[in-house]
């Protein structure tokens, strides 16, 4: 199946958002140039490494990564000052280095927790993303907010922090729920009425093939979404203008 490559352009920290089917099977490939110590620590919840989990990280270990993995309850009460906490005590205790690669492998929890974990400990350590959400695949993976809740409000703890490289497999969202793909969706129809007008009208049509499996149509989705944030996130990294707009679609969905 062929793979669409994006680039977020950001200089000496570009980097780019793969998308297409089965990029889940191909991750070594893909990791590799990344991980030059080949240690990996991959951060996930128990949903996603009870569907991908074995199959996952058994691909990596026969490609000769070491591979330590940890995982968390799904859901937002792990995005805290604990959880963090519980994220950075596992690199510790792996005895993480700067050479080594975090993966964080779940949806934007995963990804807003694992990032944030990957830019402290150690100063920073290089980390990617394997997003399985729609969602995070369109927007949360993509542009380098990593953030934990506080008791004052969410996402209020955290730092600019981009990945090193982003792999958007398309056919991993057949196992989420409709009403997830459906939160996703809405951050697709977001990049529409942020003023690309064809875009939107496709999607009109478009919609059920998007939804409904891993074919062309969801690729374009996918696509087009990731430039227009990839885009907008080269204009304004850390949100001083443009990149505001971006918090539309979560009011909208
Ligand atoms: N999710 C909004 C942004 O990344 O700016």
């Amino acid at each position: 199946m062929n793979t669409n490559a994006v680039t977020v352009g950001l200089g000496a920290r570009s980097y780019q958002v793969l998308v297409g089917g089965n990029l889940l099977g191909e991750a070594a490939r893909h990791i590799a140039p990344f991980a030059k110590s080949r240690r990996l620590f991959v951060v996930s919840d128990t949903n996603v490494m009870r569907i991908h989990g074995e199959r996952f990280l058994s691909a990596l270990r026969a490609d000769g990564f070491h591979v330590h993995d940890f995982t968390l309850p799904p859901g937002e009460a792990s995005k805290s000052f604990a959880g963090l906490e519980r994220v950075c005590g596992a690199f510790l205790d792996w005895r993480i280095e700067r050479g080594d690669l975090v993966v964080a492998f779940g949806g934007g929890v995963i990804g807003d927790l694992a990032g944030f974990a990957a830019g402290v400990v150690k100063r920073g350590v290089d980390f990617i993303q394997i997003p399985t959400t729609m969602l995070a695949q369109v927007d949360s993976s993509v542009g380098g907010k990593t953030a934990i809740n506080a008791a004052q409000g969410k996402n209020l703890i955290g730092l600019f922090y981009q990945p090193r490289l982003v792999l958007a497999d398309t056919e991993v969202l057949n196992t989420l729920p409709r009403r997830e793909l459906l939160a996703g969706f809405a951050e697709v129809v977001k990049y529409g009425l942020l003023g690309d007008a064809a875009f939107y009208d496709w999607l009109e049509t478009h919609a059920d093939a998007v939804l409904s499996g891993p074919g062309p149509e969801r690729t374009h989705a996918i696509v087009t979404s990731v430039a227009a944030k990839a885009d907008i996130v080269a204009q304004d990294e850390r949100e001083s203008g443009v990149r505001a707009l971006l918090n539309l679609g979560h009011t909208f969905g």
